[in-house]
């Protein structure tokens, strides 16, 4: 298939691309750089720099290019940053998202698979959570999400354009082959940074807070192997070239890991002594967040494959192979 890959040089978009270059599909990436890396971009791709909500750019990218699907990676994502800048968010996810849906409706491009996330549930008391639990957002980033899910319900109602949602869960790890990676600058999320101390770049991880309501008071979140992830978006597309109707999904493992637990796996996997301290709790954390994959399960087929070893493993052979990111 033609992909047109939106975001495809960032860290979940670059690890799609490599696994759809592989399955022989013909790959365009469309990425302003602000956050991706172009050395991320294989020379198989076509890229195009420039961002999604330039409607003259992206009308250039449909016309040169015959796309028999999107595949939606470019937005902002830090749930943080969302809080003190919840208009970059709108404009950037929001009405970005308003700019690719005009140009795939006006060159009749009638798939989409979304990269949505877990943060449009906001925050549940019972896990894990299902795709049929309540959405309420607690961050612009999570909001931002939801109206683009909402967005694509009435382009399919509107246009027949069919889409597929990917609910995202806690997104880590590495390709295996320690190729590709996560490199954010600022990073921000915890496996990059608990490998931060035996990579030296730092003394030692601060955990946010010990007085959760979990059983070791840190917080609990369900890790996905970046490769599981971009799999599923490979049987996503599979189930709407199968002539399925538009559908969201949870991807998570159903498997919660403490913050504890998770700089315990990462001593384990680098063998390094990694001390830790306490700190305070970071606003907006909460206490829990497992999925359910069940429905996933049944109808795209898939399921995750690796585990928490093979999730901080892979990264860990990223950050040793690349200690400054693609900075080299
Ligand atoms: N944490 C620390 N110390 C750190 C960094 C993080 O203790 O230095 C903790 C956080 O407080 C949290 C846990 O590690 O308890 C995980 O934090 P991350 O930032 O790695 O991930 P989040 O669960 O906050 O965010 C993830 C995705 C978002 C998504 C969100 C859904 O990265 O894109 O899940 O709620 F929106």
């Amino acid at each position: 298939m033609n992909l047109l890959v939106l975001g495809g040089a960032g860290y979940i978009g670059s690890h799609f691309v490599k696994l759809s270059l592989e399955l022989g599909h013909n790959v365009i990436i469309v990425d302003n750089l602000l956050t991706g890396h172009k050395q991320s971009i294989p020379e198989k791709a076509t890229f195009y720099e420039g961002d999604i909500r330039d409607r003259v750019f992206l009308n250039k990218v449909f016309e040169e290019n015959k796309v028999d699907a999107c595949i939606h990676f470019a937005a902002s994502s830090l749930v943080g940053e969302s809080m003190t800048k919840p208009m970059k968010y709108f404009d950037n996810n929001v009405y970005g998202t308003i700019i690719l849906l005009e140009m795939m409706e006006k060159h009749n491009v009638k798939k989409i698979v979304f990269s949505s996330s877990a943060a449009t549930y906001g925050a549940h008391e019972v896990m894990p959570i299902t795709e049929e639990y309540e959405t309420n957002p607690t961050s612009p980033y999570g909001e931002s999400k939801l109206i683009m899910e909402k967005m694509m319900k009435w382009a399919d109602v509107a246009y027949g354009m069919k889409y597929v949602s990917l609910r995202y869960f806690n997104v880590a790890g590495a390709s295996t082959d320690s190729t590709i990676g996560e490199d954010h600058n600022p990073e921000t999320h915890l496996i990059p940074i608990v490998l931060q101390v035996p990579l030296e770049k730092r003394e030692f991880i601060t955990i946010f807070g010990n007085d959760y309501k979990t059983f070791d008071g840190t917080c609990i979140r369900d890790y996905i192997h970046v490769e599981d992830l971009v799999d599923a978006h490979i049987k996503a597309l599979e189930y709407l070239n199968q002539g399925n109707d538009s559908n969201i999904f949870n991807l998570g493992s159903e498997t919660g890991f403490s913050n504890l637990q998770i700089v315990e796996t990462a001593r384990k996997v680098t063998n390094h002594p990694l001390p830790m301290k306490l700190g305070d709790r970071r606003p907006g954390d909460p206490d829990k967040l497992v999925a359910t994959y069940q429905k996933a399960k049944k109808l795209l087929g898939w399921s995750p494959t690796k585990n928490i070893e093979d999730v901080i493993g892979s990264a860990w052979g990223f950050h040793q192979a690349h200690p400054n990111g693609y900075k080299e």
